[in-house]
């Protein structure tokens, strides 16, 4: 092998074992929740995508699975789970068994798992930020926005149309036509313009 290849490779390997982990909404929810500075995971709890998760247990879902000749219910299925949740497939959201979502009272591990699991359920801030391991801490967090600290080098999306239509598309069984300036006002979350930097 030429030796350019191997460095190649080594460095995808080191890239690959940085990558960021989902860390679930209610650690986004801990400095995201003032009103002087947006309160965004207030804005978010009201919005739909808050309630993406509970949607594949409504009559509507059950139908689209039935149709479908899908076996299992649509909030296990792999095919509804992956527009309804965080991450899923990609390091994020699992689909996983009663004993998982049940761990014995002393197993404090289980009980973190399930905590974070039960954060990337719906579609949350990093279905479209990304994955927040490398941007959450507040030095971060502050360095992103003075712009001091370039978004992409932490896992920080600023999402734009492309973010959105991963999901708004023809494949979602229930599609409405996507206008990404209509859909972004009524999802908006914005820092108040005078609060400082
Ligand atoms: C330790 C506190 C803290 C946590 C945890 C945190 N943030 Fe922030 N974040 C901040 C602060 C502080 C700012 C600067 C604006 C402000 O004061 O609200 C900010 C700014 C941002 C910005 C704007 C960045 C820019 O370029 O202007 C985004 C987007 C953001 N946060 C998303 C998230 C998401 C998504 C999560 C969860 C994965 C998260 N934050 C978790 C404190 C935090
Ligand atoms: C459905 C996608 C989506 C979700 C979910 C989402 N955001 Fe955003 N967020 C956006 C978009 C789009 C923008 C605007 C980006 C731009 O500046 O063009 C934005 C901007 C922001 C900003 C910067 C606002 C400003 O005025 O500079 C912060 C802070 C933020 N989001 C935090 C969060 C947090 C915290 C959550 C979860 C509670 C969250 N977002 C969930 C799409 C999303
Ligand atoms: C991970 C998948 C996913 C992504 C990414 C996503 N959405 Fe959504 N969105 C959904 C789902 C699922 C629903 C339906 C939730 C429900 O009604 O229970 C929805 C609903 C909405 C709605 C409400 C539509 C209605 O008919 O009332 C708006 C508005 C919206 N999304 C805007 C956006 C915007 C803007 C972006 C990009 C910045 C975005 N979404 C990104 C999955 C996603
Ligand atoms: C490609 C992404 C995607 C897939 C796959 C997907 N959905 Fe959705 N779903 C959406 C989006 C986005 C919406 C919001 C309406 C739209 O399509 O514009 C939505 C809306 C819904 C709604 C309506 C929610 C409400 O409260 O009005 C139901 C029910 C639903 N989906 C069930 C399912 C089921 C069941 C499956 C699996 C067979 C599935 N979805 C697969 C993206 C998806």
């Amino acid at each position: 092998m030429k030796k350019w290849l191997v460095l190649a490779l080594l460095a995808i390997g080191v890239l690959m074992a940085q990558q960021n982990e989902y860390v679930g909404v209610n650690k986004c929810k801990m400095c995201h929740n003032k009103t002087k500075s947006g309160a965004q995971y207030k804005v978010w709890s009201a919005s739909p995508h808050a309630k993406a998760f509970e949607a594949l247990k409504s009559e509507a879902a059950a139908k689209i699975v039935q149709e479908r000749g899908i076996k299992t219910n649509a909030w296990e299925t792999p095919e509804c789970v992956k527009c309804h949740t965080t991450g899923f497939g990609q390091g994020g959201y699992e689909i996983k068994d009663e004993t998982f979502w049940n761990p014995a009272p002393d197993d404090k591990d289980g009980k973190k798992a399930v905590k974070r699991m039960a954060g990337l359920q719906n579609v949350t801030c990093e279905a479209c930020h990304g994955a927040g391991s490398g941007y959450k801490s507040m030095k971060t967090m502050k360095g992103l926005y003075s712009g001091t600290i370039e978004p992409a080098s932490v896992g920080l999306t600023i999402p734009d149309e492309k973010t959105c239509v991963k999901c708004h598309n023809e494949e979602s069984p229930s599609y409405k036509p996507f206008d990404y300036k209509t859909y972004v006002a009524k999802i908006a979350h914005n820092i108040p313009e005078d609060y400082g930097k």
